[in-house]
């Protein structure tokens, strides 16, 4: 895991020779604090402001060096805009702000949890800390070599000066947890394929036990006697050993049905023996990212205790061209006794979808199942970065889930499914096969999976284009956001801890 910054709270105090992050709205108003710590500067806020044109907006900034009056090495307003009716997301966007202004040369910076009409709550400095976490990730554990004249990055102490340091460690215990899931994600899905192969996936998966998840790793003699074939098929060209991991975490009352998430784990998409051209293949190991919510979204959930019972499963393979390797034309008989005519082995994610969701659906009978999976393509050509594909046998379901995207963030937008889509996977010689051709393409891989949730309420999530190579944005600098942690965690809290 990258070191980020030492992260605490203080009562409000200018640091040292450090760098103090101040808050202003778009009439340059302060909080109490905030005035009472600029008071020996006079004007010079304002007459920097005028001079550098600076109003407030929300998100902009003021930088000041050695400011005259305060014993500081830098000052930094950050400008709130309309500083009412700021969400829970504005205050991690603000405190992902105010870390991105911490230069790597600084060992100790002040951001004031304060706002004009006073100080903030708990939970907003809480959410100031979550965003500066995020903000400050980087995955640069490979990088042994400093540029020239490059200042070794210091390790900062961040505090976050707030009037009721106790309420605010207390708002930060639960919201830690989930930072350090999104952390984990993205650690995961940055981690080169040569290192995270599914063993070593499911090892640090098994780590979670140390939070209390119990892990459970199938092996691929297991998967044989339980006919996990679609899944078996796609890693039989790898000298990797194919793995799935069962992580549950029993939060809620005994006996009540757990809520299920499951990810696609494909450590390397080679596309097999129908093999992917050369350019930006890298990317693809990144194949795993559903696989590596799923474990930030346990890490998250066991961390903050949540009240609630829930599986976690992933299906992890690598999938390669080899003499071993499946063909296209093979067919494979799912566990669930369906069969599937491979045409294309590149399209293998719903391959080892099939298996997992029909092993959990059957297995746990949970409250309702949602997968997530970089699982197409053509998912970016409709909605490029910024939203997942949502599909869903359940409006109730899609309904929370589209609100908690919109709570976070980490949006989704819901595509159709539908009987006259489902015919365009069926095959001449087999039950269905898995590809349906070009058109509708994330919407026939969809189909696919929803011949194997039965009657559980389902939602699959197609990530394809949020998860990898992440749009950049004021609380991800990272290659991959570890997209869907928050979501998740949010649905979860929102409607199935009661
Ligand atoms: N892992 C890919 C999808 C993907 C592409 C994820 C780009 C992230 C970025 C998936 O396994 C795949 O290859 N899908 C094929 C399906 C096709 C063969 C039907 C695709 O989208 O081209
Ligand atoms: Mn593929
Ligand atoms: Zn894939």
């Amino acid at each position: 895991m990258a070191e980020g910054p030492k992260l605490g709270f203080a009562p409000f105090t200018a640091p040292s020779k450090g760098v103090l992050i101040l808050f202003c709205d778009e009439k340059l108003q302060f909080g109490p604090a905030a005035r009472k710590v600029l008071a020996p500067t006079g004007d010079l806020v304002a007459r920097a402001a005028a001079s550098e044109k600076f109003t407030g907006k929300s998100g902009s900034a003021l930088e000041l060096v050695l400011p005259a009056g305060l014993d500081v090495a830098r000052l930094v307003v950050i400008g709130l805009g309309k500083a009412s009716d700021l969400t829970s997301k504005d205050f991690i966007r603000f405190g992902g702000i105010a870390m991105g202004k911490v230069p790597g040369s600084a060992t100790n910076a002040v951001i004031f949890a304060d706002l004009p009409g006073g100080s903030m709550k708990a939970g907003q400095a809480a959410d100031l800390a979550f965003g500066a976490r995020l903000r400050a990730y980087a995955f640069d554990r490979y990088k042994t070599k400093r540029k020239e004249g490059e200042d070794k990055p210091q390790v900062a102490n961040v505090s976050i000066g707030v009037s009721d340091p106790g309420a605010a460690r207390k708002a930060w215990a639960s919201r830690e947890g989930v930072a350090n899931g999104v952390v984990l994600a993205r650690d995961l899905i940055n981690e080169p394929a040569n290192v995270l192969f599914p063993k070593e996936f499911a090892r640090r998966a098994e780590a979670l036990k140390k939070l209390g998840v119990t892990v459970e790793v199938l092996d691929e003699k297991t998967m044989q006697k339980l006919g996990m074939n679609a899944l078996l098929g796609v890693g039989q060209g790898s000298v990797r050993e194919s793995q799935v991991v069962i992580m549950r975490w029993n939060g809620g009352k005994r006996g009540t049905a757990p809520v299920a998430f499951i990810g696609k784990g494909v450590c390397f998409d080679t596309g097999g023996i129908s093999i992917k051209p050369a350019s930006g293949m890298e990317d693809m190991k990144g194949d795993m990212a559903g696989a590596a919510c799923v474990v930030g979204l346990m890490h998250a959930l066991a961390a903050r205790k949540a009240k609630v019972n829930v599986i976690g499963a992933i299906g992890l393979v690598e999938n390669m061209p080899d003499g071993k390797a499946q063909r296209p034309g093979d067919i494979v008989t799912t566990m669930s006794g369906q069969t599937i005519e491979i045409i294309n082995t590149d399209a293998e994610g719903r391959l080892v979808l099939a298996d997992v969701l029909h092993y959990v659906a059957t297995k746990y009978s949970p409250k309702f199942m949602i997968d997530l999976a970089t699982l197409t393509g053509a998912i970016m050509v409709a909605l490029g970065q910024e939203y997942a594909g949502l599909f869903s046998n359940d409006d109730k379901l899609s309904e929370r889930l589209t609100k908690a995207g919109d709570a976070t963030g980490e949006r989704v937008w819901r595509m159709p499914l539908g009987p006259e889509y489902d015919k365009m996977i069926d095959s001449k010689f087999a039950d269905m096969k898995n590809t349906g051709g070009r058109w509708g393409g994330s919407i026939t891989a969809a189909q696919l999976l929803q011949r194997f949730v039965g009657k559980t309420p389902w939602a699959h999530l197609d990530i394809a284009g949020t998860a990898l190579g992440s749009p950049q944005t004021d609380i991800n600098k990272s290659w991959s956001a570890g997209w869907g942690v928050r979501l998740l965690e949010r649905l979860v809290a929102d409607h199935y801890e009661k």
